[in-house]
């Protein structure tokens, strides 16, 4: 029988796009692998981060014998998505922050791109800005604190609001903004938060159903649920296993690498 979908993140941003799987492909069995020794991948350096995440990625294919990868990841798709297609066996599928669906729906031609001081400056996302928006105005937001409050609520803390707030401070200027695009994974895990710390009522676009609906359409023949699901982790920690057990990940592992 073929094995699990694969779900990677740097940290636990990726388990937004596993509940959207779970949302589309119901009976498919799944695996998550997050390298959270080096997290957060955001403000780390380019050469150093795609030779990290082959090796991270090498290695939790081959541990979890997936039949696809979904790299559930903006920092890494954005940077080291080629490398990894031809390095791996098995297809892979990106995640690229959702500009195209943004700019379908702006009313005011004025979207947000709220992601990590990595992708807000990758020349990937400045070609989706120029292939899919070019008539809106686009304003770009590094937003890598966020990362660090959705670890903390996922690991069973409190994120804090007023970090929050400070955040999206810049919205309160930008008043004819009225779509904001959730280019990080972590994101969509604090949308309630960012919805109350938000200056006014906006439009949130991620791109977690659009990954769902493409990983079924390209990745074939995975085993049914119930298998027993495994979270592969760089370092393993107690909050962190109840996390990813609340996903579904029940039996949490070390990632040894190569
Ligand atoms: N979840 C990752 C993303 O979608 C980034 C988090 C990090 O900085 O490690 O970009």
């Amino acid at each position: 029988m073929a094995g699990p979908i694969l779900v990677f993140d740097s940290g636990v941003g990726g388990l937004s796009v596993v509940a959207a799987l779970r949302r589309r492909l119901p009976d498919v069995a799944l695996a998550y692998a997050c390298d959270n020794a080096m997290l957060p991948y955001g403000v780390r350096e380019d050469d150093w981060l795609v030779a990290r995440i082959l090796t991270v990625c090498r290695a939790a294919v081959a541990a979890s014998g997936c039949s696809g990868l979904v790299v559930a990841c903006n920092t890494a798709s954005t940077l080291a998505l080629e490398a990894l297609r031809e390095s791996l066996a098995v297809p892979v599928v990106g995640t690229v922050p959702a500009i195209k669906p943004a700019a379908g729906l702006s009313d005011s031609r004025h979207i947000g791109l709220l992601a990590t001081s990595a992708t807000v400056a990758r020349p990937y996302t400045l070609r989706l800005i120029q292939d899919f928006a070019r008539d809106c105005r686009v304003t770009r937001l590094a937003a890598d604190p966020l990362v660090g409050e959705a670890e903390r609520l996922v690991l069973g803390e409190t994120p804090e609001l007023e970090r929050i707030r400070r955040v999206l401070a810049p919205l309160e200027a930008l008043a004819d903004l009225d779509t904001l695009v959730l280019g990080c994974t972590h994101f969509p895990l604090l949308r309630d938060q960012l919805v109350e710390a938000a200056p006014r009522p906006l439009r949130w676009v991620d791109s977690g159903d659009a990954i769902a609906r493409r990983t079924g359409q390209v990745v074939v023949g995975p085993q049914r649920r119930p298998a027993p699901e495994v979270g592969w982790v760089t370092a393993p920690s107690p909050a962190l296993a109840r996390g990813l057990a609340g996903f579904g990940f029940v039996d949490s592992r070390r990632l040894v690498l190569a």
